[in-house]
């Protein structure tokens, strides 16, 4: 597989759980968490898929390029070690839904994001609530922590991109 039918295998895999999202939350109330904008392009996915919620960011450093650029109200800017640590304090609400895709190429360089992602979710999902990623959190521990149970999704090659649904 060439890396171009890779890249476009992950995009599409991406676009898929999004768009499942909106029956998997159907009835859970809460704003949505985007790890990682980037250039914006899976925020403004997000925006589109879910009108009605807001749409937190959490996000290093913002790109001069962004396509849409999230509210100063909704943004958590920074090391996301660090903003994860102050969200629960800023959110008025739990959330129904996060999604994460902070480019981790590596494995050394992801288990200390993924870890501490994994440590603050309980606070900050609501029971019911779904994480998606582009990483596997059992690449931290070996399995899935307890509490996140991974989800089968038919139409995404098991590995490509994860959904868990949080107890
Ligand atoms: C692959 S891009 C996200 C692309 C985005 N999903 C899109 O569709 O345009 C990854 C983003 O995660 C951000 N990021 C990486 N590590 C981070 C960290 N530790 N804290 C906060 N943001 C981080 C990077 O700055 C980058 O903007």
């Amino acid at each position: 597989m060439s890396y171009l039918d890779n890249f476009i295998n992950r995009m599409v895999a991406q676009r898929t759980c999004i768009d499942l999202a909106r029956d998997l939350i159907r009835d859970v109330e809460g704003p949505i968490l985007e790890f990682g904008l980037g250039h914006g392009r899976t925020y403004d996915h997000i925006l589109q898929n879910f009108p009605d919620r807001d749409v937190y960011v959490f996000e290093k450093v913002v790109s001069p390029n962004v396509f849409v650029r999230p509210p100063d109200a909704l943004l958590f800017e920074g090391d996301i070690h660090e903003t994860l640590k102050t969200a629960v304090r800023r959110l008025p609400r739990k959330a129904a839904m996060a999604h994460s895709d902070l480019g981790l190429k590596d494995r050394d360089g992801a288990v200390p994001i993924v870890a501490s992602i994994i440590a603050h979710l309980p606070d900050l999902i609501a029971p019911g609530g779904i994480y998606i990623s582009n990483t596997d959190i059992s690449l931290v521990h070996g399995s899935a922590p307890p509490g996140f149970e991974e989800l089968d999704i038919a139409d995404v090659p098991k590995g490509r991109y994860f959904i868990y649904r949080l107890a």
